[in-house]
């Protein structure tokens, strides 16, 4: 179905316990981020904190890949090299964000389905021309009281997969990411019966629709307590839920799955990583697509002063490295301490 080798993309991204940076965040989501730090959401300054990030000496050997957006996969350093070129300089992999946010699912409210499939041929065209070798898109599965419906499991699902064709076809490996959300006070029961039930239909029209799942990674969430739940599931609870949850209804041919931290805290996210892979062993590659757990600590060191760039560089650094460790279930919390 494609003219390359997804399956070798997919295994490159996450070699060796490397993971993914998502640095994607779109227009509106990065001026959350610069608000906490007191930095004017310009496109300067969005190109000054992430070709910092892409600077990052080494950050190759933890991060295999980086989900852009849009404007970034554009953008130029402030030397003129193409911030993609600086990726590449690392040995890490390209990739971009195509979907188009969730929107409000018709006849079904407080539900969304993600857009982004009008043109998306032509687009994924453009992309690889600009040097994009992996995509991502994100559907938001949300759990209330009588939500998640059927109706926006199997729309979202269908969705993901119809994205996914389109993505191989171009020769681009399609991360598949449904979130289910850790907002709420749900249980870790509630969340592993919706993440099943997500699961199962994703990869029910994954293969409907014809998509080799030896050249995609799979972008879940993990399952764990509500942010809100009156007490929390534990770290050992939380990786033994997930891995029986994955095990039942991810395919062995996945090359790799790579979880997003969702509201998660930097080292709550790196180490239930590291439990998981202490589980093992394992069918797929277990590995992070973090975009805040990787991020937050970089974000305040650096706080957009060029004076900070080493300090944020070094945070970034140091997360990237647990987080590898943890890809290996080598991480161990003296290692943050020691840092
Ligand atoms: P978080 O790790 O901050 O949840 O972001 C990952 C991501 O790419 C969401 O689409």
């Amino acid at each position: 179905m494609s003219d390359r080798d997804l399956k070798a993309i997919a295994e490159k991204i996450v070699a060796d316990g490397r993971g993914v940076l998502a640095a994607d965040e779109s227009t509106g989501t990065i001026k959350k981020r610069f608000d906490q730090i007191g930095v004017d959401n310009t496109e300067e300054n969005r190109r000054d904190y992430r070709e910092m990030l892409f600077r990052a000496a080494g950050h190759g050997k933890y991060t295999g890949g980086v989900i852009l957006f849009d404007e970034t996969l554009r953008q130029s350093a402030a030397d003129g090299t193409p911030l993609v070129e600086l990726l590449r300089a690392e040995d890490v992999v390209p990739g971009i964000k195509v979907d188009q946010g969730a929107k409000p699912l018709a006849g079904a409210p407080e539900e969304t389905v993600t857009e982004g499939l009008d043109g998306l041929r032509e687009r994924f065209a453009e992309y690889r021309g600009l040097g994009a070798d992996f995509a991502k898109w994100r559907a938001v599965i949300k759990i209330g009281a009588d939500i998640p419906s059927d109706y926006c499991i199997d729309a979202n699902a269908h969705a993901l997969a119809r994205y996914a064709a389109l993505s191989q076809e171009a020769g681009i490996v399609p991360i598949v990411e449904p979130e289910v959300l850790m907002d709420g006070d749900h249980d870790l029961a509630r969340c592993q019966e919706v993440t099943e039930d997500t699961l199962d239909a994703v990869f029910n029209a994954l293969y409907r629709q014809r998509v080799e799942l030896e050249g995609i990674l799979l972008k879940p969430n993990m399952v764990i307590s509500g942010q809100d739940a009156s007490s929390r599931a534990g770290v050992q609870d939380v990786a033994a839920a997930t891995l029986a949850t994955l095990k039942r209804c991810v395919p062995s041919a996945v090359p790799g799955i790579v979880f997003l931290s969702g509201g998660q805290s930097e080292e709550e996210a790196t180490e239930h990583l590291d439990a998981m892979n202490r589980m093992g062993p394992l069918p797929w590659k277990l590995s992070f697509s973090y975009g805040r757990a990787l991020q937050q600590s970089a974000l305040k060191a650096w706080s957009g002063k060029t004076e900070n760039v080493a300090a944020g560089q070094r945070a970034y650094l140091h997360r990237a490295r647990m987080n590898w460790a943890a890809a290996r279930g080598e991480w161990a919390a003296e290692m943050e301490k020691a840092a």
